[in-house]
């Protein structure tokens, strides 16, 4: 299976755009041995090389294909090697993306569960919009734990992973189970797994099982420390507010306890966290955990 980290920033991406804090300050007068990144988003595919599933719709989804020209086959005057796409929660960092993709030519197979089509049709109606673009067709993802196949790659199945989360800001449900999923993605032809989870508020032995069964975990990489953002002043909330185990709360512990050959690898990492700074402490304490950083056009070949 090959991933394609198509952006590795979280919501606001790196540099943001209206930010001065060090690291979005130091990136755009270019001072910081730091790479800018796009919004959260990865590409998955099994053997064939023109059926990817896009997972969570980013709003750089534009310049993230412009980058990735091997999501675009050219077999046809209007043609993309995206079969599918997949979310793992309705925030607007991981679905306004469906907006630039409705110029497709047929309607988009569309993976989520019941919460994030409740938002996605009610207080952030993207896919009434959509209906009259491309539409979509929506497969239900269960948070039960049934494994499912996406059109086109029958080689790989997947699960959902019901994750501690909360709905998204501009949502007014209550939390329930499936508000925020992680995705286990088995190649059934080599049994090889990857556990992806871009936001998790805390890890029980449950997700921790899925972990250890896994040869890649691509977690939350949001936040250093959990008062990261009130620290710096920019915001009252603290990363468990937002559903984000900082690194420093216990995501480095539990990536400890993994088995020694995982290969473990932060995503959406927030443009506040100091371990988006290559020469930084922070970036060379992960290093002696083996703990790697996502960056835009990373490809993990599992
Ligand atoms: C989050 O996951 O907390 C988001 O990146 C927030 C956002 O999109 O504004
Ligand atoms: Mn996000
Ligand atoms: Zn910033």
């Amino acid at each position: 299976m090959h991933i394609r980290i198509l952006g590795a920033a979280a919501g606001g991406g790196f540099p943001q755009w209206n930010c001065n804090c060090p690291n979005c300050g130091g990136v755009r007068r270019e001072e910081l041995n730091a790479r800018p990144r796009t919004q959260s988003s990865i590409a998955i595919r099994g053997a064939d090389e023109t059926a990817w599933t896009l997972v969570n719709a980013s709003p750089d989804i534009l310049a993230q294909l412009h980058a990735n020209p091997q999501l675009q086959p050219g077999r046809a005057y209007r043609d993309t090697g995206i079969r599918n796409i997949v979310l793992t929660d309705s925030q607007i960092d991981h679905t306004t993306g469906l907006y630039m993709l409705r110029e497709a030519t047929k309607p988009w197979p569309l993976w989520c569960t019941d919460s994030a089509f409740d938002d996605l049709t009610t207080a952030n109606p993207i896919l009434q919009v959509l209906r009259r673009y491309c539409g979509v067709d929506r497969r239900r993802i269960d948070v039960a734990g049934e494994w499912f196949a996406v059109e086109g790659s029958e080689d790989l199945r997947w699960q959902a992973i019901a994750l501690p989360g909360k709905p998204p800001p501009y949502s007014a449900r209550t939390p329930q189970p499936g508000d925020v999923i992680g995705l286990l993605v088995e190649d059934l032809r080599t049994e090889r797994r990857l556990c992806y989870a871009p936001g998790v508020a805390h890890i029980d032995s449950g997700l921790f099982e899925l972990m250890c069964s896994s040869q890649c975990v691509l977690v939350d990489g949001t936040f250093w420390t959990d008062d990261e953002l009130v620290r710096l002043g920019v915001s009252h909330k603290r990363a468990a507010d937002m559903g984000h185990l900082s690194q420093t709360g216990g995501m480095i512990k539990w990536l400890d306890r993994l088995p020694a050959t995982t290969r473990r690898v932060l995503i959406h990492i927030n443009n506040t966290n100091p371990i988006l700074v290559e020469d930084s402490p922070e970036r060379a304490l992960l290093s002696s955990h083996s703990i790697e950083v996502a960056y835009d056009g990373m490809e993990i070949v599992l």
